[in-house]
């Protein structure tokens, strides 16, 4: 099965943070793999920008690195390569002092493209460069702005951060990336529910029990010091990709696939979230810290230690939330990220209430609820587990099987990296997979009384194995409701 490729309008692509470990590992092999898809259009040009001083060559050197390293040896072509690098030029800027924008001018000079700005920098530096590019006339003409998390740190930190960049660019220029929405399977969420008529009279609390959504990694801290230990599980995955995901599962059908349609939908979930605060967060939160143990058949230090000093950093969460509104009303959405854990696995588990009644003698056995898992990440897939009866003679047994997709034995097609698709979508000028402002906001709103809670209760991480399933609270939380995690396909 092949799938068709549209080529995008020429565009100018401006990575600020140019050199940094994000354009170095997503961004360039994301725009390698658009320009061999057959997607670009001719020119198409990148230009890097960041404080360091490098020539146009060293800057192209850097991008051939980054695609031997992030790129796999079968989808490097020297000619492609060749390609991609020429279309690259490096300018030294600092956001700070403005230094560098005038040559970024004389650079683009009266290029009739579409141009996107690429802010790969730390968050800090959101406004200044905003500013810098209203000053030096950089805003004018097809501009779109893309901004990566963290956005803020708290409401009234987005708040001011949205403010900075929403002085100087319209709304429906400003594309904040949360990666999780490019991924295929993500995607796949809004099939499954909108494109299938059999999931969506049963998706509701009549008829389902609870949904659980897991995203586990086995890495640590990976260099992250600086950011990773002021931040915290719950601000680096659960305020932006955790919500996201709980959103697409339990908002609303939108009335198309139009950007606002959608982000009005996921809106309405953000904000119907009951508030966990005071009382309740010690409760329905638990906090974790991984210590020394093992992942992936080797020894691995516990977090204080990769850090270097005692810190009361979060990296695992665990939460019960609940929607307020009639479709799920009583139905817990039970979240759980976390470093360092037994495996590094994203689903989604939508768990079915029981029949109501059995017809069948206890010979026959019992009867599991149905479950519906919606696996993200690795071996991308979907199963319906259903029950049937065992085949062959001895009567009425009955017995649970999966109905199961796995997309990379079902289809034969690369699985694209989320950037190369929400780059492309960037160019397009399709915001249906980034974030608006106001869901950022109200996702804030939701973490900040959990954050102030753990603060005043002195709600401390609780430490956990690497290489295990986080702390004992974790599986309380759940268990306390008569409930399992569920553990992979
Ligand atoms: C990032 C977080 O947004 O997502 C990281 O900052 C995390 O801490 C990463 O490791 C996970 O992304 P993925 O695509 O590997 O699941």
């Amino acid at each position: 099965m092949t799938s068709q490729i549209i080529p995008v309008d020429p565009f100018d692509f401006i990575i600020f943070g140019g050199t940094g470990d994000l354009a170095e590992r997503k961004l360039l092999p994301a725009l390698y793999q658009r320009q061999i898809a057959g997607q670009f259009s001719e020119p198409t040009r990148i230009i890097g920008a960041s404080r360091s001083t490098l020539s146009d060559d060293e800057f192209r050197d850097f991008a051939r690195k980054a695609l031997t390293e992030h790129v796999k040896q079968e989808e490097r072509k020297d000619d492609e390569i060749e390609t991609f690098v020429a279309r690259l030029s490096y300018i030294p800027i600092d956001a700070k002092t403005g230094e560098g924008f005038e040559k970024l001018k004389d650079a683009i000079g009266d290029s009739k493209s579409i141009r996107a700005y690429y802010l790969a920098v730390a968050p800090a530096l959101f406004g200044d460069i905003a500013t810098n590019l209203e000053k030096h006339g950089l805003t004018g003409g097809d501009v779109r702005i893309v901004v990566e998390k963290p956005i803020g740190r708290s409401l009234a930190t987005a708040h001011a951060l949205n403010d900075a960049i929403g002085s100087v660019f319209d709304e429906h220029q400003i594309f904040r990336i949360d990666h999780y929405l490019g991924k295929e399977t993500v995607q796949n969420l809004m099939a499954l529910r909108f494109a299938n008529a059999l999931y969506e009279p049963l998706w509701n609390s009549t008829h389902i029990d609870h949904v659980q959504i897991t995203v586990a990694e086995t890495v640590g801290l990976e260099d992250r010091v600086s950011y990773y230990d002021k931040a915290g599980a719950l601000r680096d995955m659960v305020q932006n990709h955790m919500l996201q995901l709980l959103c697409l599962v339990a908002m609303e059908p939108p009335s198309s696939m139009d950007a606002d349609a959608v982000r009005d939908e996921k809106l309405k979930i953000l904000r119907s979230l009951k508030r966990v605060n005071g009382n309740e967060a010690p409760k329905e939160t638990v906090r974790g810290q991984y210590k020394a143990g093992a992942s992936a058949g080797g020894a691995v230090k516990g977090y204080a230690e990769e850090l270097g000093t005692e810190s009361d950093t979060e990296t695992f969460v665990a939460i019960k939330a609940e929607i307020g509104n009639w479709r799920w009303a009583g139905v817990p959405f039970y979240l759980r990220t976390g470093k360092r854990l037994a495996e590094r696995v994203s689903e989604i588990v939508i768990q079915f209430k029981p029949v109501p009644h059995s017809i069948f003698d206890d010979s026959a056995g019992v009867i599991t609820a149905n479950q519906l898992v919606i696996r993200l990440q690795p071996d991308e897939g979907v199963k319906q587990w259903i029950m049937i009866k065992d085949p062959g003679p001895g009567g009425m047994r009955l017995r649970q099987i999966p109905l199961d997709m796995s997309f990379a034995e079902s289809f034969e097609v690369r699985n694209p990296d989320a950037y190369e698709r929400l780059i492309m979508d960037v160019i397009r000028g399709n915001q249906t997979l980034f974030m608006r402002r106001d869901e950022v906001e109200a996702a804030w709103s939701w973490i900040d009384p959990i954050l102030a809670s753990w603060q005043e209760n002195r709600h401390a991480a609780q430490g956990y194995t690497a290489g295990t399933w986080g702390p004992s609270a974790s599986i309380a939380l759940i268990e306390r409701d008569g409930r399992t995690w569920h553990e992979s396909m």
